[in-house]
């Protein structure tokens, strides 16, 4: 059977400040997404949290870019505005009402990451949820887990890998895509994704018969671009097993920590910290950024589980190292490469600074003249 996975999130009121949700949200949005199961709408959901963003996993029949569902998913959201309201919760409403300022220039509605596929007699899924950083985080790990035979070995040992994967790239300036094969492109492909600025990558598919195999939730930057893209907390669905890599494959990039834009106010490097659902609330100078896995069985269209994938032992050195990362982006404070480069910033104060310096200099320099 065909089943559409929808992957809708939004940030609709942090508790406290931008660092978790409030467990009130989660219910308010469960009851909404119940009722539409109850109706025959939804085959089935699971409302997943990382940070101050709230990930509705969505199964159902009705393809992607479906209305209906997009709508369902609004409603959602408005039910945990109205109670992040009452509680007086940080930025209320923050990813759905422009009229709601907290503190930066986001606000351009949820992230979507959706795909649609004749389920597989055993189609492990595997839904990647991250807060304090931008769908750009996705790029290096995509390249690990699609293109790189040193992260993946069924690229070169499973015969239905071995011709490759495709990868969809959206220019964020211009909203142009472009879609670059693998291996023989790789090169290219490193070109722009390495340059985490101005490249995100979309989807990826398997070559040997154009299967998707991943979709992230940069895809709706194309709608916007030309105008602020920033950096909007991503999702992404990536496909596991038989012909796709493999469970461990796909979690094993984030075992090599590596720097993403985002952390305290979007406007700083930091270590993507790959954690389970409990450990995913970020005190620490609201972060540092992280990433939650969770992995379904879908038995048609039901989400058997989730299994929190990154509830293991294996990822505690992982953290410790991530800790020492920290460390050393902090102690450059305000200073780049941990500060975001100016137009990277989601606040952007320096205009007014600019001003204010050119005051200062015309009245030192009066001073100097009377002298
Ligand atoms: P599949 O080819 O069945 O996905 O098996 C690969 C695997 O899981 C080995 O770790
Ligand atoms: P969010 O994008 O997760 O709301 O965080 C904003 C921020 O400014 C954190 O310091
Ligand atoms: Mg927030
Ligand atoms: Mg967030």
């Amino acid at each position: 059977m065909k089943v559409t996975l929808s992957v809708i999130k939004a940030d609709v009121g942090g508790y406290v400040g931008h660092s978790a949700t409030h467990p009130k949200l989660i219910e308010a949005t469960e009851k909404v997404l119940q009722e539409a199961k109850d109706r025959g709408m939804l085959i089935d959901f699971f409302v997943g949290k990382v940070g101050d963003d709230i990930n509705l996993i969505m199964t159902h029949q009705m393809g992607v870019d479906n209305e209906e569902i997009h709508k369902l998913a609004w409603d959602a959201f408005l039910a945990a505005t109205e109670v992040a309201k009452e509680l007086k919760l940080y930025g209320a409403g923050q990813d759905l009402l422009s009229d709601t300022f907290s503190g930066n220039v986001k606000g351009m509605g949820p992230g979507v990451a959706e795909m649609e596929f004749e389920e597989r007699p055993s189609e492990p899924v595997v839904v990647f949820m991250a807060d304090k950083t931008s769908p750009s985080a996705w790029n290096l790990p995509l390249y690990e887990m699609f293109a790189d035979p040193m992260n993946t070995s069924g690229l070169v040992i499973d015969p239905k890998m071995h011709e490759g994967f495709t990868f969809e790239v959206l220019e964020l300036k211009t909203g142009e895509t472009f879609l670059i094969p693998t291996p023989e492109g790789l090169y290219d492909l490193l070109a722009l994704l390495g340059s985490i600025t101005r490249y995100v990558v979309t989807r990826v598919f398997r070559r040997k018969d154009g299967e998707i195999a991943a979709a992230a939730s940069s895809q709706r930057l194309s709608l916007i671009a030309g105008k602020y893209v920033g950096k909007d907390d991503p999702v992404m669905i990536v496909r596991s097993q038989s012909g796709f890599p493999a469970i461990g494959e796909i979690l094993e990039p984030f075992a090599k920590p590596f720097y993403v834009e985002g952390w305290m106010r979007g406007s700083h490097m930091g270590p993507l910290m790959p954690v389970p659902m409990h450990m995913a609330n970020v005190s620490r100078f609201d972060g540092p950024p992280r990433v939650v896995a969770l992995g379904f069985q879908l038995a048609n269209g039901k989400l058997i589980g989730p299994r929190d994938l990154f509830d293991d032992p294996a990822y505690e050195p992982v953290r410790q190292e991530i800790h020492q990362m920290a460390n050393i982006m902090r102690r450059m404070g305000i200073f780049e490469p941990s500060r975001l480069p100016e137009d990277e910033m989601e606040y952007t104060a320096l205009p007014q600074i600019i001003e204010r310096v050119k005051g200062y200099t015309q009245e030192i320099k009066g001073d100097f003249e009377h002298d």
